[in-house]
């Protein structure tokens, strides 16, 4: 380890609790970044890396692209701040801006991060519904809230005794919890429609939160017939169908995976690439849900608030990345899908020839490999089949030879568009050699 290293590392351990800032940053191998350019990471050795964590997901035109910076600091320099007493130009622009392009969406409000679109978002279903009951998905992640912090990729020996069609037992991921969250809360697995039917026919289920794509868990797609099954069963039982569109949202279609698969969520919630690495994040839905907001009677008015909501500088950057999509939507998304299928072809072809099972999963510049024969379906099919052991020494040695893919299993590899051909081809250069070493 580097002298540098080294000394931030002791330093942090002294002052930061728990060592690093948002503690799911931790990394083995240990480095300290010190820049991020374009596709790029820098090391404070100076040692440069091909990135694909992009910060678990934001950034799908790269860091510090010079559109986005440009809007933000014209932002900054006009006079805007934070104003923060009636409603400000920028808000109707970046709101008209998302209206007109996520089908979902036909009211919002604006917070800070994901976590807390995601709060509104169940207590708008909750308020909706009069019922209190979440539904979260095994394996799935929903942001730092109590409400969701549960069942998150648990070990085989939690997954393995569960039946396909019944609710799993709750696992809480934090400390803190009250205990009386329990009592609100349920999980099922992804893909399993005969347990959402069940635990859905209580009667007593707000909401269903979940992401389209369970990409918490590197790119576990819904089955044929999965989403529109849920679509049906929560209008069946009364329950408010959210789609949690943090990971998802923008950087596989301008109208979300809502867009691609046709199916239309009661709410839904945005964050992560809506403003490329800067500070968003969105709650939006049906307007007779949405309208809540503005209840005329108090005891039915949900309340949203947030000192930081809205403010001038996330909504450059949203701004700016929503009307790039929109006016170079097919170029955008375009390229980001003949990257994302030069890296998987060039990864399969790699993969091919080793004496293991791989398989590569993609949706458009979003990629997962998985040691194991098939792509999978939910997180207890990759608990039960993934080798966990391989896809970290893979990570590992990538990390070595300056290729970044955060080390923890199945994590989202991200391509965004400042990745050209060359990164690309280096990429799958680099797999083969750390393979052909790697047990
Ligand atoms: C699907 C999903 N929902 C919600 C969140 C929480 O967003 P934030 O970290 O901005 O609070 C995340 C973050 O990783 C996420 O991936």
């Amino acid at each position: 380890m580097s002298e540098n290293l080294y000394s931030t590392v002791e330093r942090q351990r002294q002052f930061i609790a728990g060592g690093t800032m948002s503690l799911n940053r931790a990394i083995d191998p240990a480095r300290l970044f010190v820049r991020a350019r374009g596709a790029y990471l820098y090391d404070a050795d100076g040692k440069q890396y091909i990135d694909y964590h992009a910060g678990f997901a934001p950034y799908l035109f790269g860091h510090g692209d010079p559109e986005i910076d440009d809007a933000v600091i014209e932002m900054i320099r006009s006079g805007a701040s934070l104003i923060g007493a009636g409603t400000m130009p920028w808000e109707a622009e970046i709101a008209e801006l998302l209206v007109d392009s996520v089908p979902g969406i036909e009211q919002l409000q604006l917070t800070s991060t994901g976590s807390e679109a995601v709060g509104y978002a169940l207590r708008l279903a909750r308020a909706h519904t009069g019922r209190d009951v979440v539904v979260v998905m095994e394996g799935g992640y929903n942001g730092c809230l109590d409400y969701v912090s549960y069942n998150l990729m648990d070990p085989a020996s939690f997954v393995e005794p569960h039946e396909p069609g019944e609710e799993y037992p709750l696992r809480v991921t934090t400390a803190g919890v009250p205990k009386v969250i329990d009592e609100v809360t349920r999980a099922i697995e992804y893909n399993d429609l005969e347990a959402a039917e069940r635990v859905l026919a209580k009667g007593d289920v707000a909401a269903i939160i979940l992401e389209p794509i369970l990409q918490n868990i590197g790119i576990v797609k819904p089955l044929p017939g999965y989403l529109e099954g849920l679509r049906a069963l929560c209008d069946k039982y009364g329950t408010v169908l959210i789609f949690d569109e943090v990971k998802t949202g923008f950087r596989h279609a301008l109208g979300g995976y809502q867009s691609i698969s046709g199916v239309t969520p009661d709410l839904c919630t945005f964050g992560k690439a809506v403003a490329n690495g800067y500070p968003m994040g969105v709650v939006g839905g049906k307007k007779e849900i949405m309208s809540l907001c503005s209840h005329p009677d108090p005891a039915k008015r949900v309340a949203v608030a947030g000192t930081y909501n809205g403010h001038p500088v996330n909504v450059a950057a949203a701004k700016a990345s929503l009307s790039r999509l929109r006016t170079r939507e097919k170029e955008v998304y375009g390229e980001l899908e003949r990257l994302g299928a030069r890296l998987e072809a060039g990864l399969k072809q790699v993969f091919a020839s080793r004496n293991y099972a791989t398989t590569v999963v993609r949706q458009g510049s979003a990629f997962t490999v998985y040691f194991m024969d098939h792509a999978p379906i939910s997180w207890r099919d990759i608990a039960l089949n993934h080798d966990m052991e391989r896809d970290l020494a893979w990570r590992k040695a990538l990390i070595e030879e300056g290729i970044f893919q955060f080390p923890v299993v199945t994590k989202q590899g991200s391509i965004s568009l400042a990745h050209t051909d060359k990164d690309i081809d280096q990429t799958i250069e680099l797999s083969e050699k750390v393979l052909s070493t790697l047990a």
